[in-house]
C-alpha cells in the first residue's frame, strides 16, 4: 500500500486522526502562529481507513496541557494524541469529550448573561450527536459550529 510519510519526530506531540480540515485550528489551539519557532509539520486531507480523510499535526518539543486537550476534543473528537520521546511512542490516547466546559467557548447568544457585564464565565454542557454539540448552561442556546466560538 502507498503510504504518505511525514518525518517521524524525536520528541514532542503527534495529534493524529484530526477531522479533515481542522489542522489549522489545532495549531491555533496549541498557540502556534506565523512567528512561532517550534518545528511543526502537518498534513491535511490525508486518506484514512477509519475516517476517509484526516489531518495530522506534529509538534517537536511541545507537550500539551489539559485545556488544549479539551479544546482539541471539541473540534476533533476522534483525535489520537501520541507523546513521543526518543522517537518512541511513550503514551497514546484518544481525546475525551468533556461533559462540561467553562470559559472555553463564547455563547453565540448576544443577550446571554455570560456575555453581559456581569462577571459570569461561560458554561456549556457538551455531548456527541453526529457532531459535537454544546449547550449553554445559562440560556440553553446550542452551538453547532463550535470552532467559531472558541476563545
Ligand atoms: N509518529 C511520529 N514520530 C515518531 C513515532 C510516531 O511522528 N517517532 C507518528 C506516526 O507517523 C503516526 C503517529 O505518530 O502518525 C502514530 O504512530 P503509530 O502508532 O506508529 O501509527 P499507527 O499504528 O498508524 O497509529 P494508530 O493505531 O493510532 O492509527
Ligand atoms: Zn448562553
Amino acid at each position: 500500500m502507498k503510504q504518505l510519510t511525514i518525518s517521524k519526530i524525536k520528541e514532542g506531540t503527534v495529534i493524529d486522526h484530526i477531522n479533515a480540515g481542522k489542522a489549522l485550528l489545532v495549531l491555533k489551539i496549541l498557540g502556534i502562529h506565523s512567528n512561532s519557532t517550534e518545528t511543526v509539520s502537518m498534513a491535511m486531507n490525508v486518506p484514512s481507513k477509519k475516517m476517509g480523510k484526516k489531518d495530522i499535526v506534529k509538534v517537536e518539543g511541545k507537550f500539551i496541557n489539559e485545556e488544549q486537550l479539551n479544546k482539541i476534543a471539541l473540534i476533533a473528537p476522534n483525535a489520537t494524541i501520541n507523546l513521543i520521546k526518543d522517537y518512541e511512542i511513550q503514551k497514546k490516547f484518544k481525546v475525551v469529550l468533556p461533559e462540561f466546559i467553562e470559559g472555553i467557548i463564547k455563547c453565540p447568544n448576544r443577550n446571554c448573561i455570560s456575555n453581559s457585564d456581569e462577571p459570569i464565565t461561560s458554561k456549556f454542557r457538551v455531548w456527541f450527536d453526529k457532531n459535537v454539540v454544546a449547550q449553554c448552561y445559562y440560556c440553553r442556546r446550542k452551538v453547532k459550529e463550535i470552532s467559531e466560538y472558541i476563545y
